[in-house]
C-alpha cells in the first residue's frame, strides 16, 4: 500500500546545477534557493565543498551556505576532510558524503577507489556523528556504472552496511546514469528497506531513459517514502558519461498529490523557483509541470 505523505530532498542547486557549463551568480543560485524554500521545500542540497578545479560552478559554497535561512535540513557535499571542514566553518549541520559502488567511476569522481574512499570516510563519519552533525550518505552507481556495467545488488548493500554499522542517519541510493528498472527498483528498494529499518532510505533518480516516476512508484511501493529529485530536471554529474538531469521536482511533486501522497510542497510556487533559475541556465526547461504552467 501506498503512504499518505512522501519527502522531497530538492537537489537542484547542487546536483542541478554542477555541470551547468553558464556559471551562475551567487545571488541568483541564492535567489533559486530562497524561492524553493518558499515552494515549502524543507531538505535541500545546498551546494558542495569539492575542488573548484573539479567543479568551477561549486566554488561559491562558503557564502550560499552563510546566506541561506536555516529551515529544515540543508545538506552541503563534501568528498573529504578538507571539505568536511570548510563546511563546518560555514556553518553546516547537515553533510552529505557520496561514494561510487564502482571502482572505476570513483576514480574518475574523486580520484580514488571505493577501498580508498571508504578508509578516509570512516573516520570522518566518526567525527562527525561524535559532534552530532546529521550525516547522509549518497551512493552513486547503485544499478549500473557508465565505465562497468551492471553492478551486483550485493556489492550496493555491502556498502550500504558500512556506512549504517559507521552510524550515518540516511542513505540517497543513486541511480547515476538513469539505466535502472521499476524492475530493478523495486527489487533493490525492497532489500534495502528490509536490511536498514533504522535509516533514512532515500531514492536518487537520474531521468536520462525517463523511467524515473516509474522507478520512485516502485520504490514507493518497496517503501521508500523519501525521493531526490531537481526541479526543473536540471543535473547530471559531470564525471558519468551520459547522466542527464535529475527527475524533476514539480514531476514528482504532482504525481505524489495526484495519489494523495502529500509532500507540503506548493507546485505553483515550485514553479515559480524554477522561473527564477531558467534564464541562468543552459537549456530551457521542458518538464510536463513546468510546460504547463507556462502554457496556463
Ligand atoms: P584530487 O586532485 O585527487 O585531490 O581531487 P587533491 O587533494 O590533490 O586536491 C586537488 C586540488 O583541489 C588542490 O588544490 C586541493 O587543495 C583542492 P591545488 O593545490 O591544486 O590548488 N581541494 C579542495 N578544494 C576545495 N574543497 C575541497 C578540496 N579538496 C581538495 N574539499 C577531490 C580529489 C575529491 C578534491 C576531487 O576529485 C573533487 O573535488 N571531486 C568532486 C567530484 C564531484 O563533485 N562530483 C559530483 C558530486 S557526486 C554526484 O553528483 C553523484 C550524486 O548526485 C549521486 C548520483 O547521482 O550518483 C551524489
Ligand atoms: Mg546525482
Amino acid at each position: 500500500s501506498l503512504p499518505n505523505n512522501a519527502t522531497i530532498i530538492e537537489v537542484g542547486p547542487r546536483d542541478g546545477l554542477q555541470n551547468e557549463g553558464n556559471l551562475v551568480s551567487t545571488e541568483n543560485k541564492l535567489e533559486f534557493i530562497t524561492a524553493l524554500q518558499n515552494a515549502g521545500i524543507q531538505e535541500m542540497e545546498l551546494t558542495s565543498f569539492v575542488s573548484p578545479k573539479w567543479v568551477p560552478q561549486m566554488a561559491d559554497a562558503k557564502e550560499i551556505v552563510a546566506q541561506t535561512k536555516k529551515v529544515g535540513r540543508q545538506f552541503v557535499l563534501t568528498p573529504n576532510e578538507r571539505g568536511v571542514t570548510a563546511a563546518l566553518e560555514s556553518g553546516a549541520t547537515s553533510l552529505a558524503v557520496f561514494v561510487g559502488v564502482s571502482n572505476t567511476f570513483n576514480k574518475k569522481n574523486i580520484n580514488k577507489t571505493t577501498a580508498e574512499s571508504m578508509a578516509a570516510l570512516q573516520p570522518l563519519i566518526y567525527d562527525l556523528k561524535k559532534q552530532g552533525i546529521f550525516v547522509r550518505a549518497c551512493i552513486s552507481t547503485a544499478f549500473y556504472c557508465p565505465f562497468e556495467g551492471a553492478i551486483a545488488p550485493e556489492a550496493t548493500l555491502s556498502l550500504c552496511r558500512q556506512f549504517v554499522e559507521w552510524g550515518v542517519d540516511e542513505l540517497s541510493v543513486a541511480d547515476t546514469i538513469g539505466m535502472a528498472t521499476p524492475k530493478e527498483s523495486y527489487a533493490l528498494f525492497t532489500q534495502l528497506v528490509e536490511a536498514f529499518p533504522n535509516v533514512l532510505m532515500t531514492a536518487h533518480f537520474h531521468d536520462t531513459r525517463r523511467m524515473a516516476l516509474a522507478n520512485i512508484t516502485a520504490a514507493l511501493q518497496a517503501g521508500v517514502t523519501r525521493f531526490d529529485s531537481s526541479a526543473g530536471g536540471l543535473g547530471g554529474c559531470p564525471f558519468a558519461p551520459g547522466a542527464t538531469g535529475n527527475v524533476a521536482t514539480e514531476d514528482v511533486v504532482n504525481m505524489l498529490h495526484q495519489m494523495a501522497i502529500h509532500t507540503g510542497i506548493d507546485l505553483d510556487l515550485l514553479c515559480k523557483a524554477i522561473e527564477k533559475i531558467e534564464p541562468h541556465v543552459t537549456n530551457p526547461v521542458t518538464t510536463g509541470m513546468y510546460t504547463l504552467y507556462k502554457n496556463k
